[in-house]
């Protein structure tokens, strides 16, 4: 099936100018190399959607389990996984450790031979499995945890989720990244953008539109980046 078929066949309940974003991103170039400054998060999504959009009453859940992503990353990290197929996760920020849990059982139903490693302040406290590590570090100093980069098999998928130190912990991985590699920076509207274009070396990656425009513009809270 095409990828602009769901697109093309109901894009006549659109108005003119949503049909126009529409078409260009269908027909955009998929990895666009921006600094981060230029870029705008415009969405189709308003403020209440986006708000909602992690849960009202209790946030999404994967078993049972608190897992805190909004309805549209929640689709699009099982369709990125599947793409990129990735050797090694690394996760900054586990809070509970359901979302590491999650990506864990994506990547065996998948039959994917990947390893995750996931950091927080405090180790997440759940059960132990053999592909999935827990570990304690502080995005203060990332450099201490993931001190020799040359162990993570690549691909890599790095997400960055503790909103702390963030340019130097993406500048950290951004420079052992290899072609294929994805880093993926969670909750970047607002101040975490500013941030993030403070990055000197942000030139090293591309935005990846294909997953950035998935659900129409912007429709992610994340900023995801890959090296080409
Ligand atoms: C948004 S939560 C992570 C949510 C989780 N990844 C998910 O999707 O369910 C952010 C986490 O970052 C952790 N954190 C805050 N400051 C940190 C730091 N300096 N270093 C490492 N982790 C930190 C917090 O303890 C918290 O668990």
């Amino acid at each position: 099936m095409p990828i602009d078929y769901y697109y093309t066949k109901y894009s006549t309940l659109l108005n003119e100018r949503s049909q126009r974003i529409l078409t260009n991103i269908v027909e955009q170039e998929r990895y666009a190399e921006r600094p981060i400054g230029e870029l705008s998060l415009r969405t189709f999504l308003s403020s209440d959607v986006l708000v909602t959009s992690q849960g009202v009453k209790d946030c999404m859940t994967w078993k049972g389990k608190p897992l805190y992503k909004s309805v549209y990353d929640f689709s699009l990290f099982p369709i990125m996984i599947w793409d990129i197929r990735p050797k090694t996760i690394i996760e900054i920020g586990s809070g509970e450790g359901n979302s590491a849990i999650w990506m864990d059982d994506l990547c065996k139903m998948y039959e994917i031979n990947c390893h995750i490693h996931s950091m927080d302040l405090r180790k997440a406290k759940v059960r132990k499995r053999k592909t999935l590590t827990f570990l304690e570090g502080n995005s203060n100093n990332i450099e201490k945890t993931f001190s020799d980069l040359s162990l993570y098999p690549h691909p890599w998928m790095v997400i960055e989720d503790a909103h702390v130190n963030v340019t130097n912990v993406v500048n950290w991985f951004s420079a052992g990244t290899l072609i294929g590699d994805y880093l993926i920076i969670e909750d970047v509207r607002g101040s975490k953008m500013d941030e993030l274009n403070k990055w000197k070396s942000q030139r090293t990656m591309m935005i990846d539109r294909h997953y950035m425009d998935y659900f129409g513009p912007n429709a992610t809270s994340c900023l995801i980046l890959t090296k080409r």
